[in-house]
């Protein structure tokens, strides 16, 4: 049986302030979904609600996996529930290499009782592990042996993401690659990973206007955000029509959620 993400009249409040406006949307493991939709949108506020993200105050509506509500659940209890949202994890951390980081992580996901400095992933079958997904993706083995972030150019930091969601293999992956300008060798990195790591056992829902991703990564579905809602949903055809003609279309089609839209903007300070 196939898992399902379902996200039930979702609204969330960003300092007092309502961003979602009721979000509905169901991911079935196995399925690549991509969210569009102009600047302010709402985007990048529902990726960090379904991470948990402490400033995203959810306010009505539910969150849940295969029936189990996880609104109210910790960033870490959820990414054992099969969730991974690719930057809710450390930038920076001085004197800890990538795979110490990531045995970390993958420590707490499988062995969720363990405590500090117990129940870590046996090292032998760590470094297995670990160099079967980087051959699989084409990575330089020497990559785990950097310090975290030390300098990482974009494409390294989603080198790191990509190894991360390969070693977690997650049922539910959520990108959120809009605005963080990413570089040609970061786009590839993503585009490829992704691409490699999806299949009928991880959905994944991919925010972007990077066209490449989507063409590497055909989508089943583009929901299509505007004012805190998902106001238009098709298949991959629409994103294209999205990418050559903007949302001008849209926002006539639903003039209701852009005045939302416009509202929202107007009180972000
Ligand atoms: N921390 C915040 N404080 C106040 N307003 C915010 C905050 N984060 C986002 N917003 C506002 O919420 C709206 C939606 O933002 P966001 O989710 O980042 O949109 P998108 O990712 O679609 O561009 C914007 O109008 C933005 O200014
Ligand atoms: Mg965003």
């Amino acid at each position: 049986m196939s898992s399902l993400l379902k996200i039930t009249n979702l609204h969330v409040s960003v300092a007092d302030t309502p961003i979602l406006r009721g979000v509905n949307m169901e991911i079935r493991q196995g399925e690549v979904h991509a969210l569009m939709g102009p600047n302010g949108s709402g985007k990048s506020t529902l990726a960090y609600a379904l991470a948990g993200h402490p400033h995203y105050e959810v306010t009505d509506g539910t969150i849940e996996i295969d029936g189990k509500n996880i609104t109210d659940l910790a960033a870490d209890e959820r990414a054992r529930m099969g969730l991974f949202l690719a930057f809710q994890y450390p930038v920076v951390i001085p004197g800890v290499k990538v795979a110490d980081f990531i045995r970390h992580a993958v420590s707490n996901v499988r062995n969720p009782d363990r405590r500090e400095g117990e129940g870590l992933v046996p090292m032998r079958e760590f470094r297995k592990e670990i160099r079967s997904c980087m051959d699989e993706l084409g990575m330089d083995r020497e990559f785990a042996r950097r310090y975290l972030n030390d300098g990482f150019s974009g494409g390294e930091k989603k080198r790191m993401e990509i190894l991360q969601m390969a070693m977690l293999r997650p049922k539910f992956a959520i990108l959120d690659e809009t605005d963080s300008g990413l570089d040609s060798d970061a786009v590839r990195v993503v585009s490829e990973g992704l691409s490699r790591l999806s299949g009928p056992q991880m959905g994944v829902l991919i925010i972007t206007h990077h066209e490449r991703l989507l063409e590497f990564n055909p989508p089943q579905y583009t929901h299509v955000m505007l004012g805190g809602r998902i106001v238009e949903t098709g298949d991959a055809e629409l994103a294209h029509e999205l990418h050559a003609d903007g949302y001008a279309a849209v926002r006539e089609r639903h003039p209701e959620a852009a005045a939302d839209n416009a509202r929202t903007e107007a009180a972000a300070v």
